[in-house]
Formats: C-alpha cells, structure tokens, sequence
C-alpha cells in the first residue's frame, strides 16, 4: 500500500471539493511472467497483479455529473452519460486522451444498463505508464469499483474485468485481451494467476518462496503502440482465416498444435506466419507452466522465459533494443531464472525470475550494467503479488 500517494489522493480532494474523500478505492497494475500476446488467441496466461496501484478517493455529487481530477496530470475533467458518446465533456469541450478510460468505463457500464451515479474524484497512480504494466487497466479496474460503491449494484470481479475489457475496445479504441483487467481484478496476495482465457476459468499458483520477481523498466517508452498492437491482433485473425483451409474446426490459434502449424505454415504470408508461429509456440510454453512450477523445476521455467522473450522479439517483433540490452544483462547474472520483456512490448518493462537471496545484488548489478551500455537510468525495483482491486477500509 502506498501510503504517501493515498495521503496525496485525499489532501487534493480536499482541496478541489472541501471535505475529505467519503471512499477510497486502490486497483493494481500487473507483471506477466508466461503467455504474452496470447489472450487475445484464446490461450493460458500468467500474470500477478504486483504491488503498484491507481488509488481513487471519492464521494457520490448529488447529480448524475462526475467531475474528475487526475493528480498526475493536475488536469480535471467533466462527464455525465449524455456526453459520454461524443467523448466530449459537460462544457461541450473533447475529453483528454486520460480521460477516455474512466469514460469508457461509464459507457460500458451504461451499456449494461449499470448505474454511474455522479461523483467528485481524484486519482493518482504509482504503476508507470507506457511500461507493460497495465496503467490503463489499474484506473479502468479503479473506476469501476468507485462506481460499484455507489451505484447500488455488485458484479464478481470478473464480469467488472469483461466490462472494463469492453471499455478499452470499444471506447478507447485498443483491440486487447483479457489479462489486464482479470489481473488488476481478480489479484490475490502472493500468488500467481494462472487463466485459461477461452473459458476464463483460472487458479492460483503459489509463487515458491525462494524466488523474487523483479521488475526492470527501461525508462523506453514507444508512440502508437496501440496501432502496432492492432495489427499483431489482425496478423493473428488472418491466421486463424487462412489455416481454416484445412483446419476447418479452428476457432482461434489455440486450437493449432505445433505439428499442425508446421506443416501448414508455409501457405501463410511470411508476416502473418511469424505472428502466429510465436502465438503457437507461446501457448505450447504456457501449457507446461503450472506442471513445472509445482514440481519446483524452476530452471525449466525460467527457460521458458528465455525462449518467449526471443520469440517476441524475432517472431512477434514487440521488443526494442533497449529491453533485448536489458534482457541479455539479466540472463548472464547470478541467481536469474529467466528473463524477458513483459507485457505488450515495444518499450517499458521487463520481468525477471530471481533467487530470492540474491535479488538485491541481481537489481544492482543490472541497473549498473544497463545505465552503463544505454545511457538510460533504469528502474528496478523486488515487486510482491498483491490483491485486486478493492475499496479500502478507511
Ligand atoms: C497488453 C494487452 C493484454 C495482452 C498483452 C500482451 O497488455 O492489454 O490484453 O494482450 O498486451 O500479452
């Protein structure tokens, strides 16, 4: 729990709207160790919600106005339903690209006949943005418990997940999966999150406890990803469209084994080939996940890390050269596992399976190594699995 940023959620309330805050809510941002680019093609991810967080304070304004304060940005904002289509605010003027994802929250909850009652908000996030953290996801997850807290209706985690989901595709205009929103809302204290993300069911797996994950952030950040993203999503809907020639029972490329893909490959364009063999080969990796961390084969596991990484980086083309630099340090250190980029890519984080003794030397020495060959300061910081999103008992 951030105390300093809950402290400065509630001192800005109290100065935009007098009073302090009737409600505070916190929703995490995530770190996915196995299964990237893959929820989107129906396969097995698994991520933790980590201990970073958007941290809302609220209270009901006796109207159906909500008026917004984002900390980070000292910007506000103003919605009601009425002009939530047009993505403008109450005064007519456009809503800030900020903006967008509280408001796609109001209109996917609108679109499930959920109440949005008008509130007086603040919110401040300590998950970077742009880093493969799922920023996006932790205010969308944030909002949607500010509005459950007052709009007189309750939904499992999971339906505010798909809902918040819905959000992002359709409002925000990024075609992602599940991931994000299911980890920032279904989180659970140590533990890592394992989801089949075709039946969306999923467990927890316990995190064996002489291990660290260790987040490193590049400090790269890329424009317009979200278009990159969009097309990979295409790349693998043309796969799927293409490979149905002779697989006819496919839905998605969860549905290709390797020796299917193999031998089918060569009829697809030599892109959109690449795309889904990465997507194939991902699935197969996250599929032995559960086995192998139950049996403690961590060395296996951390492999499996390894070969993700260059498979999004040669096959998928999501990395950039400072997460490969930052990748390669980490593997040749002591006590790393695995190691590779985490999350959607072009620039942000990676993710780093460490021996729990030696985590603090490993975070030194890669920052040092980093900083020295890129000229970036990196950070780099031990992260803990935490809970999802929650209201906070004040
Ligand atoms: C982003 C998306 C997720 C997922 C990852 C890549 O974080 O929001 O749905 O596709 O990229 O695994």
């Amino acid at each position: 729990m951030n105390t300093e940023l809950i402290n400065r959620v509630k001192n800005t309330f109290q100065e935009k709207f007098g009073g302090t805050p009737a409600h505070i809510a916190r929703a995490p941002g995530r770190v996915n160790l196995l299964g990237e680019h893959v929820d989107y093609n129906d396969g097995f991810v698994l991520p933790a919600a980590i201990d970073r967080a958007t941290y809302i304070a609220f209270s009901p304004d006796n109207s159906d106005q909500t008026t917004l304060v984002a900390a980070d940005f000292n910007q506000g904002a103003s919605l009601s339903p009425q002009t939530i289509p047009s993505k403008t605010q109450t005064d007519g003027s456009p809503l800030a690209e900020w903006a967008h994802y509280p408001a796609g929250v109001m209109w996917a909850l609108s679109t499930g006949q959920l109440a949005t009652p008008g509130l007086n908000a603040v919110y401040a996030s300590d998950v970077p943005r742009g880093s493969g953290l799922s920023s996006s996801a932790s205010v969308e997850m944030a909002f949607m418990i500010a509005w459950q807290t007052l709009g007189g209706w309750m939904l499992p985690p999971m339906q505010r997940a798909l809902l918040a989901q819905k959000a992002e595709n359709h409002y925000v205009g990024v075609n992602c999966g599940i991931m994000d929103q299911f980890a920032s809302a279904c989180g659970v204290e140590n533990k890592l999150l394992l989801l089949d993300c075709r039946s969306l069911e999923w467990k927890t797996i316990p995190l064996p406890e002489d291990l660290s994950i260790v987040i490193a952030d590049t400090k790269v950040r890329r424009a317009l990803t979200s278009g990159e993203y969009n097309k990979r999503r295409a790349a693998c809907e043309a796969a799927v469209q293409s490979l149905k020639e002779d697989l006819p029972d496919i839905q998605s490329l969860r549905d290709v084994s390797v020796e299917d893909f193999n031998r089918l490959a060569g009829k697809l364009p030599q892109v959109v080939s690449k795309r889904a063999r990465h997507v194939v080969e991902e699935i197969e990796r996250s599929k032995q996940a559960e086995a192998l961390l139950e049996a403690g084969n961590i060395q296996h596991f951390g492999e499996l890390m390894n070969e993700c990484h260059v498979s999004l980086r040669d096959l998928y083309e999501v990395s950039c050269p400072e997460l490969d630099v930052m990748v390669r340090i980490a593997q040749s250190l002591e006590g790393c596992y695995g190691a590779r980029l985490t999350g959607a890519g072009f620039g942000g984080c990676t993710v780093n399976l460490v021996a729990r003794e030696q985590a603090e030397q490993f975070s030194q020495s890669l920052a040092k190594s980093y900083e020295t060959e890129t000229g970036y300061a990196p950070e780099i910081y031990i992260t803990r699995a935490s809970t999802g999103a929650e209201l906070l008992k004040l």
